[in-house]
């Protein structure tokens, strides 16, 4: 899960995937990291924490990192939220890029679309909540994709 500080989109997009998979009995690794290196180190922002409470998952514990070309080869999948994170994801990876493993979040409930999670950065609670609701919804059809029997 990638977006520009791993601060707001993907701590929510880590912790929602990492329960669902759990849920499912899947036993995914699930990791997320920001393009950017301004918040390396912190842990979520306080409303992404509270929101991800709110709804019964604990991001309290998770840490800022920032990606690496490495990630390309670690991670099975890559999922952006916006599409400057796509192309910042390319452009860090550089000789490892691998485009079939690299997607837009949103293209799970709109495929084809190009769509952005918006970042809530400079948002209210609500603007999180929103997030939240995206990102819930996105990787509910993320597990289905890999669960249909
Ligand atoms: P995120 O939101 O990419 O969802 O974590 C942002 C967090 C911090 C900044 C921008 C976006 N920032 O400019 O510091």
């Amino acid at each position: 899960m990638v977006c520009l500080g791993n601060i707001c989109r993907s701590p929510l997009a880590e912790g929602i995937l990492q329960a669902k998979s759990e849920a499912a009995g899947l036993g995914w690794i699930v990791d997320s990291a920001g393009t950017g290196n301004y918040h390396i180190g912190e842990n979520p922002h306080p409303t992404s924490q509270k929101v991800a409470l709110a709804n019964g998952i604990d991001i309290r514990k998770q840490r800022c990192r920032q990606f690496v070309s490495e990630d390309i080869d670690v991670f099975d999948r890559i999922y952006v939220m916006d599409t400057d994170n796509y192309q910042e994801v390319k452009r860090i990876s550089g000789s490892k890029w691998k485009e079939e493993k690299v997607e837009l979040i949103l293209s799970a409930l709109y495929p084809g679309e190009k769509r952005n999670v918006p970042d809530p950065w400079y948002g209210t609670e609500k603007d999180f909540h929103l997030v939240f609701e995206l990102l819930n919804r996105a990787c509910d059809k993320i597990i289905q994709s890999y669960t249909k029997t």
